[in-house]
């Protein structure tokens, strides 16, 4: 009988010590909590980070949800059964980025390696030889399936248009600058009919830009380089269109840009694009098809940038997709690679004169496919 009860001392002892290990444990690792500084739109807050959020936090991608765990690619340190099924599931890693800071609800990633401008440029006009006048194609190429689709953490849906000729169109908006520039911010946005732009109007107001000089990676219609002007650019100068010059606003292809890239290199106060990143290298205007089309542009217009100058970046945040041959949403995924090497200091959206917040149930309630339009602001690092 006394065996019994030494026995269960024994276990009693073993319990409390397990529960009070636990308890410790929680208490020093949800106790620790660092300073964060950000800079939000003329202030600067100071936010309480749990570092260790992303052991508890899910986030939604198309393969499901997934813990920011994954996403560190720590997985395999724990459940060391699956190595197969891991190498699925590599994500920043295999694509050269290193994981700094777990921030929610989009970590924060840094490239692996040191930008090189001059690579960027010379690749990029390497790949211009591939060109041709074919139709865009409806389909992924076979083999790239997986790098198109982040390594499967994008789901793809499609809807096709061949938008060659519009790079041809001189859009009357084009000759009429002039007096668009004297028009309501509204009104502008009226030329396209999608009001989700005047997010970038709010941006451009929220960071002064008298003064200052800015690259613009066009669109259709000038929008973008119209909405600098009003709020204060001195003078733009926007790639990816016929070349033609007004009082303010210059053009040039992207290929004269690519080529005489030494001549630009960090010499723009600030960057700005909206609808355009998420279209480069699905081949809807004739591009070359290119994975990381999106990315290799932002390296390049970012090599444009002068360190510590802002880039206002408009594109559709949601759950990572491609909508082929449209364009990307970019998500918990894609995201921390298309910024990196930036820091994210304001959204924009087209509610609010003042900077917003971007949570993460905001994102992950979005039906697949469905996005929000925002404009970020990013400074160069
Ligand atoms: C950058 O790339 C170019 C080739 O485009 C190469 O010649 C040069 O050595 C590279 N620079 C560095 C620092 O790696
Ligand atoms: C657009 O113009 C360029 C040069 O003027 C020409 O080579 C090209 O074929 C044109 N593209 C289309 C789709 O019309």
């Amino acid at each position: 009988m006394t065996r019994f009860y030494l026995f269960l001392c024994f276990c009693t002892i073993i319990i409390v010590f397990y529960l009070n290990k636990v308890f410790i444990h929680d208490r020093v690792h949800y106790g620790r909590t660092v300073l964060w500084n950000t800079y939000g739109g003329g202030e600067i807050r100071t936010i309480y980070q749990d570092p260790d959020i992303y052991l508890r936090q899910n986030v939604r991608t198309h393969v499901g949800d997934i813990s920011f765990l994954e996403l560190r690619e720590e997985v395999r340190h724990i459940k060391n059964c699956c190595q197969s099924a891991m190498l699925n599931f590599q994500l920043y890693k295999k694509y050269g980025y290193i994981l700094t800071i777990p921030t929610y609800p989009f970590v924060t990633t840094k490239s692996k390696y040191d930008m090189n401008c001059s690579w960027e440029f010379t690749d990029w006009l390497a790949q211009q030889e591939k060109r041709t006048n074919r139709r865009p194609r409806a389909y992924f190429p076979d083999g790239y399936q997986r790098d198109f689709l982040t390594n499967k953490y994008s789901g793809v849906s499609y809807k096709y248009s061949d938008d060659r000729e519009k790079l041809n169109v001189t859009y009357k908006s084009w000759e009429n600058i002039a007096d668009i520039v004297t028009w309501h911010s509204r009104d502008v946005l009226r030329l396209v009919d999608d009001m989700s732009g005047i997010s970038m109007h709010y941006a451009m107001k929220n960071y002064y830009l008298a003064d200052k000089r800015g690259l613009v990676l066009a669109s259709d219609h000038p929008i973008v380089e119209i909405q600098a002007i009003q709020n204060g650019a001195s003078r733009i100068l926007s790639i990816g269109q016929v070349a033609r010059e007004t009082n303010d606003i210059s053009s040039m292809s992207l290929t004269d840009f690519a080529k005489n890239h030494q001549r630009y290199t960090q010499s723009f106060d600030f960057v700005a694009t909206f609808g355009t990143i998420e279209t480069v290298g699905l081949g809807r205007y004739g591009d070359v098809l290119d994975a990381f089309g999106d990315l290799q542009m932002m390296a390049m217009l970012g090599c444009a940038l002068k360190k510590g100058g802002l880039f206002f970046l408009g594109i559709p945040i949601g759950r990572d997709a491609i909508i082929f041959n449209q364009n990307r949403i970019y998500g918990h995924a894609r995201l921390p690679m298309l910024i990196a090497g930036f820091e994210w200091i304001a959204t924009f959206s087209e509610d609010s004169e003042k900077s917003t917040e971007i949570t993460g149930p905001e994102i992950d309630r979005l039906h697949k496919f469905d996005n929000l339009k925002r404009t970020l602001v990013l400074r160069k690092l």
